[in-house]
Order: structure tokens, then C-alpha cells, then sequence
């Protein structure tokens, strides 16, 4: 995002002109005490939207509608229609990146949750769902700590998070309606500095990620957009920086079968099972051509075959980065032309109000190409009720200043930061520390007492923060020593008062990782392990300690920690992700067990061989053993690891059995297909000519808590389809969280639909469902299942 800053200061200049401090927001259009444009037809709130937008378009000039065509759309005075900035974003709350949202006022803060990778590991979809929208949430059990939190905590039925807070932010003037968030790109590579923003590297984790964050922005009233969210960056965009090569001038060159069943699948599922509003292409090439600039991308998939009932944005400037940057055409009318016949109806950036009017002089673009773009903004606006009067008249139009860093949301916050902690180690055990409360614990590293690398990016300012100090220090006395001075830790000059520290305390906690000055946007790492000289702390310290040394990782992509994985000084290692405002209570009480972890890990964390030969920029999934290549993802990747993916430790013990699951599945084909050869070939039926209706594999799981703890598990459900060349050695196919109290069994019920998701692709891209045993794997648990085609007897599978 964000390359041309003369645009977003001009953005913000905009916005400060609009938005006067603590008035409320004055109609965006349609204002009732306007007498000569209330009663024109596209204000008639009980007309059909189709026609509403049909009347407005008819009304606008060409020069007014190429105004529109861009995210800092010009007012219409005339029609009685304001500026709007479309540029706001609300990726783990409400952010302030981007002009349309600014802080400050009544508006000081806004909850700030977990980084999504955090979030993500709790597997969780109703969590992910009521951070963006809360339906019921449950109220953890009451904490004792806490009791000034437990009063004013109520639980309400509406308790509506980030998007009631976006909510109250645009009727306060100060945010748009417009969010460009998730990010659901995959985590395909372990050093992209933008990993920490997606759910992690398994397609179908993401895609229910995106389906649920996104459900929870728009809510459920009918065709009516609580706020639009767009799933971004579409698509193969995962590099930002590394090694001189960055994501303006990256052509991602990728093979139709992993385009079919790892990079288009998050986005399938945001648009079809989510019905987002909106979908962002990115900087990069596919193939040659910019994702920005083609139709086949934009046009055919998301508008064609998805069906997408909203507007696709670009990146910020990248109609201008293809031009200028890529030069992929010779006059940047012919960029202009190139985007909006490909499908694009809005550009973050000035590039389409400057030249699509000599395009369509120039004969390159008709007005009703135009038109066609501006069908899909303008619809998404009146579906926000931004055509529709008075906002205070509206159904959110209550939310204010007091609906934003409620009570409960922050309780929400701090939920999702317990929920997505990982436990990675724990020798012993030697967590939680229960029998060092009230005692004194040596509180070492550079993220030990931090505010803002705890958000990560694409922050807003939280409504404030609990650091791990501060946290560890309302269950025992401290004694805190940075032992570096920042992540880089370049240096051990404070490491002799770290060691110090660790002599005197009966345990020693080590919080150390990442922050963005290692990875971020437009910076991936060159490496895996910890920074400068951090390990060397930790072993110094971990030498010294008198008690157990815990060590807790903050960061967004997976970190090398084979030496601490090793070590048996080193007790025990917590991954907290980048935990949101509340993330030092949260590291806190899962340290002294208060709370019991459960989350996983949504990606790999390789050893740092892993990337000694590796390119950032070879897309391939899969391994190749000719040309050495070691194939990314747990889908494909088969040497070591450091912990896999789904990894994360519980203080109490699980057990499944498969209580209930057929062995054999026929999959009805549709018949309309004639030859049969063309329906199954390779003993694989074409999806295509299957009847996938409501086809899925049921299957009940026992789950035993047989420990001593209540605590929360995550079945993850992987299946190894029959041997073939086209497959992943394994996939996930489902996962579910159940809570089990302490020595209580429950039984859960998983449906796999068969087409989507035991299927494999083909080198051509096609899906198929492959005949044979498919060995469905949860946790230890093996069940084996043979799918053949029905009715076919005469063929053999
Ligand atoms: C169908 O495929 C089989 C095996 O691949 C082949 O022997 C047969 O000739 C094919 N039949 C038709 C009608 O193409
Ligand atoms: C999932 O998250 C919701 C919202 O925080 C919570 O009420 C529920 O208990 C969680 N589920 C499990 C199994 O932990």
C-alpha cells in the first residue's frame, strides 16, 4: 500500500477539511433539508438499488463520473453528493493507515486486537467472526484478578467490535465505511514481512478466516453493508522486498494448478461463502501481466465465476506502478483503459481521475465501460446507506464515542490474545508457574516492556496497553532488566545485569522476537533465526538462572529457536505472535495459569537451512527433486522442521477416537457428460460432472480431556488422498475447537463436503476427485475411506 505520498497527504489535507472535530457526520448525500436534490430518484430509499444507481449514473457528466473513479472520489455539488476518502482499513481493529481514518478528539483509540497471524492460531471461527462482529460472545470465566474489568463488563446481544467502532468513528466524522481489510494472501514463504498480517499458509484455514472476519464487518442484514471489507491482495502477492527484488516489480510466475488449489482458494471463499464487498489486486504480475490489468483475473474469476456482488480495488498507485514502474503499456492512457476493461472499478491513487477521460477521447474506452465501474462503487454506497439521508437516522446511526473501547471489547481483545498464544515446549512440565506466584521473576529482553510491537502493522492507536512486565507484575514481584536494547541487539553490554537479574529470582522470563524493523511491509527478513545477538542472551541467562527460564517469542512469521527447542535449560517456550493491547495480561495469565493455551501454529517454522537455496521469488509449491527444490507449506514440504504447522501444546492431555465414520463414499456423477472417459480420467472424477450437492463425509470424533485441567482443543482434520503426482501429501480438510473440562469426554461432529475439499488439482488446473483410499489423520487417529463413483459399477477405481 501507500506509494505515491503526494496522494496521501493530499488525502489527509481532504479529510481534515471534512471532518470538524466532535460535530457529527452532516449527510453524505440525499440531505433531507436539501429541497432541490432530496426528492431526485436516486435518493428514494424505497426504490431498488439497481434503479437508484441507474438514475444517478444517468445524471453525471464524464468528467464527473472519471472523478469518482478513484479513492479520494470528488464531491458532486450539483447532485448534492460530498467528497468521499474509500481508503480506510481495519485489519485487527480500527486502523489509522490510510486517509480515511484519523484519531483523535472524541475519538482517541479504538480496540486493538491481536496481529491476525495471533488470532488465526486459535482456530476459532466464532472468535474471528465477533472481532468483527461480536454475535454472543461468552464472557471468560470470571477472573479474579480482574474485578474491576468483571464490573463493567455486560454482556450484550449485540456486542458488535471493530466494525460498531468503524461504525462510530464514520458517524463521528472520522472513518470511512470503506475497509480494505483482511489480507488473506497465503504465508507461502517464511520471511515475507507481511506474513503476520494473514491467517498463516493453509488455503482452506484462510479462506474460513477470511469468510468469517468478513461476515462479522458486513453483518448479516440482507443485501444492507454494516461496512464493506475487501480481501486483498489479489493475487500471488506474498514478497515484499528480498534480495533486490521488490513486489512493484515482481512477476510471480506460477503453474495453473497451484493458482487453482493454493492462491485462489482464500480468495474463492471470501467472496462466495463471505460475500465480501470487495476484492483488491495487487502490484505484482502474474504470468507477465499485472493482476490489476487483467481480465482474466478480474473479469472471468472474481466477477464471472465467483460472482462478486461488489467493486475491485487496486492497490495503492498500482495502476501508476504498472505504467511508470513495470511499463507495461506506452501511455498511461492505455493503462487507464487497461484496468477498467480488465474489471477494475476504483483506484487507490490519483492515476484514473488524470487519464481515463483522454482514454476514452483516444478511443481506447467507452463511457459505458466507465459506467460499468461505477455500477459496482456506487452499489456498495447505497448498500452502506450512504445515499440514504441523515445517518443519525440509520440503523447504526446510535453508535458514538461511547460504543468504541467498551469495556467488553477490550475483554474481547484479551480473549483473543489467550486464545491464540501457542505453548511450544514445556519440559517437565514446567509451566504453568503456579507455585512462583507471589514470588520474584527475573523479567528479561527487548519485548519485555513493550507497547506498539505488540499490534504489529496495520494498527490504529490501541485504547491502551498491558506490557508482559506489567502483566508477569500482577503475579509476582519483578525484577526487569532489557538485556538488549532493541531487537537488533546488536551488542551485550546489558547483558551482564540480565544475568545478574536471573541469579537473584526463583524463575526468569525471557520475552524476545521480532518487532517492524525486522519485518514489515516492504521488508522481509534475509534470515530465520533471532537477531543479532538475542540467542546468545538467552543461553547466558538460561546458564545462570537459578529457577526455570521461560522464553517468549513475539513475532509475526516463524523464528529458527532450534538451540532453545534443544536446550533442556531452557524450560519452556511460548509463541505470543504480536498479542494486541492486552497481550502482557494475556502472556501473564497463561504463564501462572490462569489460562489454559490452545492455540496452534498456522504456518511452519523451518530451520534456517530451509532458505539457504531457496529463492523468495520461486513460486512452485510443490518440491522438485531435480532442481533441488524443497516445495513449501506442510502441504508439500517433507523435510525437517523446527515445529510443524498445527503444533501447540495444552496443560492438560487429549485423546480422540473416531467414534463414527463411513468407509465407503459414492460420488453421484451428473450424467450429462456422455463418455465417461471424459468425466474420470487417471482415477479421478472430474468435480465438474459430479453431483456435489450436499456430498460430505460425516464424521464424529470422541474428545477425552484426560488430564487434570479444563482446557480448549482444536481438532484439525488432514487427509492424504490415494498416491498421485497431482496431490499434497496431506491436507487439512476441517477443524473445529471444543472446550472439555478436566476428565469429561464430548463428542464433535465434523462434515467434510467431498468435492471441495478431497479433492486435488491437476497439472492443468483442474479439480478432481480422486478414487481410491483417502486416510482421513486427526492428531494420532487414523480413518481410512474409499471413494468410488456411483452407479458405475463397470468401472473400476
Ligand atoms: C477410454 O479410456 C480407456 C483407457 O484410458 C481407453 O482404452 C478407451 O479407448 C477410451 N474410450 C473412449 C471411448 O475414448
Ligand atoms: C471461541 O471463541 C468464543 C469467543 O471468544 C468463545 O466464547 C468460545 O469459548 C471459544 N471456543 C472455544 C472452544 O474455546
Amino acid at each position: 500500500m501507500a506509494s505515491t505520498i503526494a496522494f496521501f497527504f493530499l488525502g489527509l489535507i481532504l479529510l481534515s477539511a471534512s471532518s470538524s472535530g466532535l460535530a457529527a457526520r452532516e449527510p453524505f448525500a440525499c440531505d433531507p433539508k436539501d429541497a432541490t436534490t432530496r426528492t431526485l430518484p436516486f435518493c428514494q430509499v424505497s426504490s431498488p438499488i439497481p434503479q437508484r444507481v441507474n438514475d444517478l449514473i444517468g445524471r453525471l457528466s464524464l468528467q464527473e463520473k472519471v472523478k469518482l473513479l478513484i479513492s479520494g472520489a470528488a464531491a458532486v455539488p450539483r447532485l448534492g453528493i460530498k467528497g468521499y476518502e474509500w481508503w480506510s482499513e481495519a485489519l485487527h481493529g480500527v486502523s489509522n493507515v490510510g486517509p480515511g481514518t484519523k484519531f483523535g478528539g472524541d475519538f482517541p483509540g479504538a480496540t486493538s486486537f491481536p496481529q491476525v497471524i495471533t488470532t488465526a492460531s486459535s482456530f476459532n471461527a466464532t472468535l474471528w467472526e465477533a472481532i468483527g462482529r461480536a454475535k454472543k460472545y461468552l464472557l471468560p470465566a470470571l477472573n479474579i484478578i480482574y474485578p474491576l474489568a468483571v464490573i463493567f463488563l455486560k454482556e450484550t446481544d449485540m456486542a458488535q467490535v471493530v466494525s460498531d467502532e468503524a461504525r462510530a468513528m464514520y458517524n463521528g466524522g472520522t472513518a470511512g465505511l470503506t475497509y480494505w481489510s483482511p489480507n488473506v494472501n497465503i504465508f507461502r514463504d517464511p520471511r515475507w514481512g507481511r506474513g503476520q498480517e494473514t491467517p498463516g499458509e493453509d488455503p482452506v484455514l484462510s479462506g474460513k478466516y477470511a469468510a468469517s472476519y468478513v461476515r462479522g464487518l458486513q453483518g448479516s442484514d440482507g443485501d444492507r453493508l454494516k461496512v464493506a471489507a475487501s480481501c486483498k491482495h489479489f493475487t500471488a502477492y506474498d514478497l515484499d522486498n528480498w534480495n533486490g527484488v521488490d513486489r512493484f516489480h515482481f512477476n510471480a510466475k506460477v503453474s495453473k494448478q497451484d493458482i487453482e488449489d493454493t492462491f485462489d482458494v482464500p480468495f474463492r471463499m471470501c467472496v462466495m461463502e463471505g460475500k465480501v464487498a470487495s476484492v483488491m489486486c495487487s502490484y505484482n504480475q502474474v504470468n507477465g501481466v499485472p493482476t490489476c490489468a487483467d481480465p482474466n483475473i478480474l473479469k472471468r474469476t472474481i466477477r464471472g465465476e465467483w460472482r462478486l456482488n461488489g467493486y475491485i480495488v487496486s492497490d495503492c498507485d498500482s495502476v501508476g506502478v504498472y505504467y511508470d514502474t513495470q511499463h507495461f503499456t506506452s501511455t498511461p492512457e492505455e493503462a487507464a483503459a487497461d484496468a477498467i476493461r480488465a474489471g477494475l472499478d476504483l483506484d487507490c491513487g490519483p492515476f484514473l481521475g488524470l487519464h481515463t477521460e483522454s482514454a476514452v477521447q483516444r478511443g481506447l474506452l467507452s463511457e459505458i465501460d466507465i459506467n460499468n465501474a461505477l455500477v459496482n462503487t456506487l452499489t456498495v454506497q447505497m448498500r452502506l446507506g450512504m445515499f440514504d439521508g441523515e445517518p443519525s437516522s440509520q440503523p447504526y446511526g446510535h453508535l458514538g464515542p461511547k460504543d468504541v473501547c467498551t469495556p467488553d471489547h477490550q475483554e474481547l481483545a484479551l480473549e483473543a490474545a489467550r486464545q491464540g498464544i501457542v505453548l511450544l515446549k514445556n519440559q517437565g512440565p514446567s509451566l504453568p508457574l503456579s507455585h512462583i506466584r507471589h514470588r520474584t521473576v527475573a523479567v528479561i529482553g527487548p519485548n519485555s516492556d513493550v507497547t506498539v510491537t505488540m499490534i504489529g502493522n496495520y494498527a490504529g492507536i490501541a485504547c491502551g496497553y498491558t506490557t508482559p512486565l506489567q502483566g508477569i507484575g500482577r503475579y509476582a514481584r519483578t525484577i526487569h532488566q532489557q538485556g538488549c536494547k532493541d531487537v537488533a541487539c546488536a551488542d551485550d553490554q546489558l547483558f551482564g545485569a540480565a544475568i545478574d537479574a536471573s541469579r537473584q529470582a526463583d524463575a526468569t522470563i525471557l520475552v524476545m522476537g521480532l518487532d517492524q524493523s525486522i519485518e514489515a511491509e516492504a521488508l522481509d527478513r534475509a534470515g530465520l533465526l533471532l537477531p543479532g545477538r538475542q540467542q546468545e542472551l538467552v543461553s547466558k541467562v538460561s546458564m545462570a538462572s537459578k529457577g526455570p527460564t521461560i522464553l517468549v517469542l513475539m513475532s509475526g512469521g516463524p523464528i529458527d529457536v532450534t538451540f532453545a527447542k534443544n536446550d533442556p535449560r531452557i524450560a519452556a517456550i511460548i509463541w505470543a505472535g504480536y498479542p494486541g493491547q492486552a497481550g502482557g495480561t494475556a502472556i501473564a495469565d497463561i504463564l501462572f495459569g490462569t489460562s489454559n493455551p490452545g492455540g496452534k501454529l498456522p504456518m511452519t517454522w523451518y530451520p534456517q537451512e530451509y532458505i539457504t537455496n531457496l529463492p523468495m521469488t520461486e513460486m512452485a509449491m510443490r518440491p522438485s527433486r531435480s532442481k533441488r527444490y524443497p516445495g513449501r507449506t506442510y502441504r508439500f514440504y517433507k523435510g525437517p522442521v523446527v515445529y510443524p504447522f498445527g503444533h501447540g501444546m495444552s496443560y492438560t492431555n487429549f485423546v480422540h477416537t473416531v467414534a463414527n465414520a463411513p468407509t465407503v463414499v459414492a460420488v453421484p456423477l451428473d450424467g450429462r457428460h456422455g463418455s465417461i472417459n471424459a468425466t474420470i480420467s487417471g482415477k479421478a472424477i472430474k468435480v465438474t460432472h459430479a453431483k456435489c450437492n450436499r456430498l460430505t463425509l460425516g464424521v464424529q470424533v470422541d474428545v477425552k480431556n484426560v488430564g487434570s485441567k479444563d482446557g480448549a482443543h482444536t481438532l484439525l482434520v488432514f487427509s492424504t488422498p490415494p498416491a498421485g503426482h497431482w496431490a499434497p501429501h496431506k491436507q487439512l480438510v476441517a477443524f473445529e475447537k471444543v472446550h472439555v473440562p478436566a476428565g469429561a469426554q464430548q463428542r464433535v461432529g465434523i462434515n467434510i463436503h467431498v468435492c471441495k475439499y478431497l479433492s486435488v488439482v491437476d497439472r492443468s488446473g483442474t479439480r478432481r476427485i480422486p478414487l481410491g483410499e483417502h486416510n482421513i489423520h486427526i492428531g494420532g487417529t487414523k480413518h481410512s475411506v474409499s471413494l468410488h463413483a456411483a452407479t458405475l459399477g463397470v468401472i473400476k477405481s
